[in-house]
């Protein structure tokens, strides 16, 4: 396709992750569509009382879910917090929620609107808060990556696990193929329920992991006693992965090639030099980090896990956690006898989290409360029947 204008030819922009300022328009991806009306100006000082009022007014018609990445003047009007999982339980325990407005990325909304009823609505604030993990893997790469496994004559022995940061579209397609989804705190559970399903962790049946591969590895390495060399990265822009059909054949974790561009920013050297300056300091990363980051910490979990971690710190005690910094600086501000550094000595915000703010969050209450349904996140019913039935899976894991 080409746009023309009076005298030129251009190539039609590419649907791309980078498109998040709300000023184009991708209908594709669902992100890049500008906020019909007006969003309050950032600098209104009435904004919070807005807000406030905004939200009274909605009562129960209205369930504001708050990932623990989003700004702490989101944070403020949230009715529960949590990492993605959790956020898309606390919707499903909400029958009575007319609206579940929903401050995080859009793959977490999609998610809730597969586990609501068909009565309500889950509402994202702002469409251009997508996520670059899960932009990653498009389905027609999966699809076409199945069949390199197929051609290979491995298909029948892989089991698809696919973390919660992925399109309804990707984990309905673990659905299709037996498969699971995972979060950050059971990746574990699943990637073992998953080898068993094809002759246990000691035979030689295999994990395709998507789309982080740093999860993956982190996981099969460090908690299943994998090695390295089990692993293989699957490169969807490369013909066959960018692997031999013996690379696949021998591999028992087969990963995407994708990863957090928040927590891939973390270096080795950023522990390195954490702990030369501070003396003491545990080192508490999020497994999203790089391998050789997790292996250099101390300690590695969820947001979750990191949240409970420092309310159970000793007093005086000295951390440096690598995750998203909105979490570190209100977990640093809720523990004044802790000290908590930031891993990384340079800002790392998620840019799409930051995407919802105070503006886009009364915008939102505002239109719902003026009759018109805005952002409304609705997962196609075939889509959403598959996804449940991977995410159903991963509710009916063992110990979970
Ligand atoms: P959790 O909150 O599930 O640990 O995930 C982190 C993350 O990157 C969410 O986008
Ligand atoms: Fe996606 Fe990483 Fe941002 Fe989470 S922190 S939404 S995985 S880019």
């Amino acid at each position: 396709m080409s746009v023309t204008t009076d005298r030129r030819t251009f190539p039609e922009p590419a649907p791309s992750a980078l498109l998040l300022l709300g000023r184009g328009i991708d209908l594709a991806s669902e992100r890049g569509v500008e906020c019909v009306g007006d969003l309050p100006a950032a600098s209104d000082p009435d904004l919070v009382e807005r807000a406030r009022a905004a939200r009274a007014a909605l009562g129960t018609r209205a369930f504001v879910l708050g990932h623990h990445y989003q700004r702490d003047e989101v944070i403020d009007f949230a009715d529960v917090t949590g990492d993605s999982f959790k956020l898309a339980r606390e919707a499903a325990a909400r029958p009575d929620a007319e609206f579940i407005i929903f401050c995080g990325v859009h793959f977490m909304a999609e998610s809730a609107d597969i586990l609501t009823s068909e009565h309500q609505k889950v509402i994202l604030p702002d469409l251009a808060a997508g996520c670059s993990m899960a932009d990653m893997a498009a389905i027609d790469q999966v699809e076409d990556a199945w069949d390199v496994l197929a051609d290979a004559g491995i298909a029948d022995d892989t089991i698809p696990v696919t973390y919660m940061n992925s399109t309804a579209a990707i984990k309905a397609f673990t659905g299709r193929h037996g498969g699971t989804i995972c979060t950050s705190s059971n990746a574990h559970v699943a990637l073992r329920w998953a080898f068993d399903q094809v002759g246990g962790i000691e035979g030689t049946g295999k994990v395709l992991f998507m789309p982080d591969q740093h999860l993956g590895r982190n996981t099969a390495v460090l908690q299943l006693g994998l090695s390295l060399d089990d692993c293989v990265v699957f490169d969807p822009r490369k013909p066959g992965g960018g692997l031999t059909t013996e690379q696949l054949r021998d591999a028992r974790m087969i990963l995407w090639r994708g990863h957090c561009s928040v927590h891939g920013r973390f270096s080795e050297r950023n522990v390195t030099d954490i702990r030369a300056a501070v003396p003491d300091v545990t080192v508490l990363v999020h497994p999203e980090c790089k391998h050789e980051v997790v292996t250099a910490a101390d300690m590695v979990g969820s947001t979750e896990y990191i949240i409970k971690a420092l309310d159970a710190a000793e007093p005086g005690s000295s951390w440096a956690i690598g995750t998203e910094l909105n979490l570190v600086r209100r977990i640093a501000a809720a523990h004044p006898d802790k000290n908590v550094h930031y891993l990384d000595s340079t800002v790392c915000f998620c840019s799409t989290m930051n995407r919802i703010d105070l503006p886009h969050l009364v915008w939102a209450m505002e239109s719902l409360l003026a009759g018109r349904t805005v952002n409304q996140i609705v997962v196609d019913a075939d889509v959403a029947h598959w996804a449940r039935v991977a995410l159903d899976q991963m509710l009916a894991l063992p110990g979970y």
